[in-house]
């Protein structure tokens, strides 16, 4: 995908794969929306991006709450003038144990974090 120009979000982005994503996408030439939970981070990514000659805004919150999803999306409609893509990196392994002792609770966290979280944000309907 051509990244030039592109309104992308990065989930996940406060560091590892998602701050090393946020770096490459900005040299491409992405204008990005950036989320995690670490507000702190993300602020430092941000900022390092902005002052380096990208476009870059980000917003704390965790991906298991739906309408945090629904806010990174408008976030990027508000600051890019729309949404192009996403890269879903956020990710959770949940306690690795056998799913006949996992705790139902942790399941759905996995679920929503993995598989409910994506599809809210690369299957919203605001994405163009
Ligand atoms: N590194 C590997 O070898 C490897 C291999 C296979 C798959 N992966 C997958 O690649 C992705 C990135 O891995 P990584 O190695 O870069 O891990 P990492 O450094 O621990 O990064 C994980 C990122 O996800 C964010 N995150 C986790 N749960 C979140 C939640 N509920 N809501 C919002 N943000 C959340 C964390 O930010 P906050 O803590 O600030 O929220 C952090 O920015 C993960 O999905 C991981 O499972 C990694």
């Amino acid at each position: 995908m051509e990244l030039e120009g592109k309104s992308i979000i990065i989930t996940g982005a406060s560091s590892g794969i998602g701050a090393a994503a946020a770096s490459l996408f900005s040299h491409e030439g992405a204008q990005l929306v950036l989320g995690a939970r670490r507000s702190e981070k993300l602020a430092e990514i941000t900022d390092a991006i902005n002052q380096g000659g990208g476009r870059a805004a980000f917003l704390a919150g965790d991906v298991r709450d739906p309408a945090y999803a629904q806010d990174l999306v408008e976030l990027a409609v508000e600051s890019f003038g729309g949404l192009d893509g996403a890269f879903n990196n956020a990710g959770s392994v949940g306690d690795m144990i056998a799913v006949d002792e996992m705790d139902p609770e942790n399941w759905h966290d996995v679920i929503a974090t993995n598989l409910t979280s994506p599809l809210a944000i690369s299957g919203n309907p605001r994405r163009r």
